[in-house]
């Protein structure tokens, strides 16, 4: 079994690399794939770059080229559920692209014409792994399971957090996640998507993010390293 493990920056990847065994480098175009061992897994890692099409890109490359069994995506993302507080850890339960918009043509906002999937499911046994070694980690009141929007935006506004959370029914917002989804989608791997808060998506997200970003990315790759231990 080989589990693939997507973060957008290094922030994000740091401290699994640092943890990882007997690595080896790949690189395919200006990405670096790390292969090696955790955790008594065989993983392959790699820092993809921020928004939608890095994401997209990677867990193509993660099922084409280095034929994961598994993918999960770790990192950060900003509050929309007001009840979700910075450092808190939001499992995916499913995801949508925020910023898929045919509602011109009638269709429902984040609907991708002519396919019929595009609140993309997360693996529920990885979800349910997930939740068990989050909620032993940081305790029940830390941890939520909910939907993830991602979109090619930093978002920084109660405006369109209402939004989020009116349109989407969102837990939290980020950039990748529901693209690599949609890719697991495609090539039926089974993912999950992890994310730690750092900010609340606010007029304070600027402020908070660079704060907190470090401690929540920590955060969310400590539930990985626990999901590991038990697949
Ligand atoms: N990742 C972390 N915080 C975010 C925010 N507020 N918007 C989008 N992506 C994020």
């Amino acid at each position: 079994m080989v589990i693939g493990i997507i973060g957008a920056m290094n922030e994000e990847i740091i401290e699994l690399k640092s943890v990882m065994t007997g690595i080896e480098e790949e690189r395919l175009g200006n990405l670096t794939f790390f292969k090696g061992e955790l955790r008594g897994k065989r993983v392959v890692l790699v820092e993809g770059g921020i928004g939608k099409v890095n994401g997209a890109i990677c867990a193509t490359l993660m099922k084409n080229h280095f034929n994961v069994d598994k993918l999960f995506f770790t990192g950060v993302a900003g509050g929309v559920n007001p009840e979700i507080n910075i450092g808190d850890i939001v499992v995916g339960t499913d995801l949508i692209e925020h910023d898929f918009d045919c509602s011109a043509f009638g269709y429902e906002l984040g609907k991708i014409p002519r396919m019929e999937e595009y609140q993309f499911k997360a693996d529920e046994s990885l979800r349910r792994i997930a939740v068990e070694v989050a909620t032993e980690t940081f305790g029940k009141e830390k941890v939520w399971e909910g939907r993830i929007v991602s979109g090619d935006q930093f978002i920084a506004s109660p405006e369109k957090i209402k939004w989020l959370k009116e349109t989407f029914n969102a837990y939290c917002t980020e950039m990748e996640g529901a693209a690599v989804a949609h890719v697991c989608y495609i090539f039926e791997i089974p993912f999950l998507v992890i994310r730690a808060i750092s900010d609340k998506a606010d007029d304070d997200a600027k402020v908070d993010y660079p704060e907190f970003v470090k401690l929540a990315a920590k955060n969310s790759k400590t539930i990985i390293e626990g999901i590991l231990e038990r697949i």
